[in-house]
């Protein structure tokens, strides 16, 4: 298998010495636990060209079709006080992407608490934190992030849970994967130390899909939690909605969808 140059040289200009390329791999992340589970540093990257075995939470099916999108997975070890903030990846993943679409393309992102990049409502990237344990002690994380950048990236909105779009509908510039992924692994890095801070969370906050709209949560056997009207987030990264009744109800990240109600008109 070839490595192609372009990233090899975004690796070497970010000093990133351990890495694993696949023209086509199963899933990124399944790769990456097996290689935190045996000796990968801090920030060792996978990347796929096409995945045949994507994955997104609850085993369900992420597509990366080939040369059209990217597919990475982080590994983190995170430092004692970076255990703490665990829930804070995959957000910290939706920042950093939606830094660089607006900074560098001039494409306004939100972010689908906790872990979606949408653009004008529709999903452009999907963000999978997988944590691994040995016993009670935390081995690392692996942090994946799949975007869709070309227009073949995106599967058939008939197989899609919600609606889907591409990096490449959004700017006429023309969107290189590799540059992407530089824009992308820089922002992670200088956003990491600051997963504790106000700037963080306010940065967050102003890009959450939604705010002010109704929503509901549903479960992840179908049923529905929870409708309101999406307030933004707390210090703990758990999203507050406020209900009919005027109770502010806070929800953590975990087994929960967050979906918009859609007007009836
Ligand atoms: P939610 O909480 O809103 O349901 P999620 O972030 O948990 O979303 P998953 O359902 O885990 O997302 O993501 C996988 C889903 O994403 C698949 O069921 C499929 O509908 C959709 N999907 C798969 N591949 C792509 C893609 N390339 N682009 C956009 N959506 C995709
Ligand atoms: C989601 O939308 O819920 C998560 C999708 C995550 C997809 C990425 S692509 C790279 C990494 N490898 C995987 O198998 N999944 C993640």
């Amino acid at each position: 298998m070839m490595i192609p140059s372009d990233f090899r040289a975004v690796m070497h200009r970010l000093n990133i010495e351990d890495y694993q390329y696949f023209d086509s791999v199963g899933s990124t992340n399944q790769v990456a636990i097996e290689w935190l589970e045996d000796s990968a540093p801090d920030f060792a990257i996978v990347f796929a060209d096409h995945q045949s075995n994507g994955r997104g939470r609850f085993d369900r099916q992420w597509v990366t079709q080939p040369k059209s999108a990217i597919a990475l997975s982080i590994i983190i070890r995170p430092t004692h006080e970076e255990q703490q903030k665990l829930s804070f990846f995959s957000p910290l993943a939706a920042v950093a992407l939606a830094e660089v679409l607006e900074n560098s393309w001039q494409i306004t992102a939100e972010i689908k608490w906790p872990n979606d990049v949408l653009i004008q409502k529709k999903k452009t990237s999907g963000i999978l934190t997988e944590a691994i344990w040995k016993g009670d002690q935390l081995a690392g994380i692996v942090v994946g992030i799949g975007i869709n950048v070309l227009a073949s990236s995106i599967p058939p909105q008939d197989t899609l849970n919600f609606p889907a779009t591409y990096l490449q509908a959004h700017t006429q510039a023309n969107i290189d994967r590799f540059a992407l992924l530089e824009q992308f692994l820089t922002s992670f890095s200088q956003w990491r130390p600051f997963i504790h801070s106000e700037d963080f969370l306010n940065y967050w906050t102003n890009r959450l899909a939604f705010q002010g709209e109704k929503v509901y949560i549903k479960q992840k056997d179908g049923n529905i939690q929870l409708a309101g009207t999406l307030k933004g987030i707390n210090k703990h990264g758990d999203l507050e909605i406020v209900s009919d009744d005027n109770l502010v109800h806070s929800v953590s990240a975990g087994d929960v969808h967050l979906r918009p109600v859609e007007p009836e008109n």
